[in-house]
């Protein structure tokens, strides 16, 4: 696996100038379902390049991406699930906070990720049963208990069903923490999680695309993963998600 992750390491990064290089004035924004949910020209170019990438450097596995209608979650052993921008409202805006995301499941199981934050040149990578690293150093969740930690709490605009009770967890979790966050990138908030910066994550429903690639990055740091509800992820379909430093029983402070 070493060799087929040095070569997504080089496809990612090339993937990632074209982000930090891109021509503000040729940013074509289009508007998806749903309040702020964008899709941009770049997001299409950059899944183009790395399905085609993916084709050549493992053939044999399925792809899956959020852009596009051409998801095949066929019943391969391996299957490639890729956000080519995740904090495409922030790219939009020009904000500097997106992240490249492409994690490999293996029988419907996180297998390997590698999420590239462009902006800060900070590439993630994990093997399942590797360890995490955070540009070639090893990384891991932090041992602060909740009252001393950063709760990330994210929640799509377009979900519009779910706003309350995201604020109403937000509030629960956040009235005993020492602060809470959102950056607008699922990827950038659990890779956080995963190199010991933050505590908790939770976001009531997300995209397979969101948090697959830096899912296997927060296990292999140390970290936990289940639904809100605290019961096992399925990879393959929308979910909520609940990720942390697994000091505490956060069920507590589910609302
Ligand atoms: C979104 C971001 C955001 C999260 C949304 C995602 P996108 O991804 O990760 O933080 O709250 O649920 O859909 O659309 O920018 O790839």
């Amino acid at each position: 696996m070493g060799d087929i992750l040095n070569k997504i390491i080089v496809l990612i990064k090339e993937c990632g100038e074209l982000i930090v290089n891109a021509d503000r004035n040729d940013i074509d924004i289009e508007n998806k379902d749903g309040i702020g949910n964008y899709v941009t020209n770049y997001d299409t170019l950059i899944q183009e390049k790395i399905k085609a990438g993916l084709a050549r450097i493992m053939p044999e596995a399925a792809f899956m991406g959020e852009e596009g209608d051409d998801n095949n979650i066929s019943n391969k052993e391996y299957l490639f699930v890729v956000d080519p921008i995740d904090g495409t409202a922030n790219f939009a805006r020009d904000l500097k906070l997106s992240a490249i995301s492409i994690g490999l499941l293996k029988n419907g199981k996180p297998f390997l990720g590698v999420c590239y934050l462009p902006y800060v040149n900070e590439l993630y990578t994990a093997i399942k049963d590797e360890g995490a690293y955070l540009n070639g150093k090893k990384i891991h969740v932090s041992n602060k208990l909740l009252k001393d930690g950063i709760v990330y709490s994210g929640c799509a605009p377009y979900y519009e069903d779910l706003r309350s009770r995201s604020l109403s967890l937000l509030q629960s979790f956040a009235s005993n923490a020492a602060d809470f966050r959102r950056a607008g990138s699922a990827v950038i908030e659990l890779c956080n999680i995963a190199a010991g910066r933050a505590e908790v994550y939770f976001e009531l429903k997300i995209q397979p695309w969101d948090f697959c690639g830096a899912s296997i990055i927060v296990l292999e740091a140390g970290g936990t993963l289940t639904t809100i509800d605290g019961n096992e992820i399925d990879y393959l379909h929308p979910s909520s998600v609940l990720a942390s430093n697994g000091m505490e029983d956060y069920n507590k402070y589910i609302v």
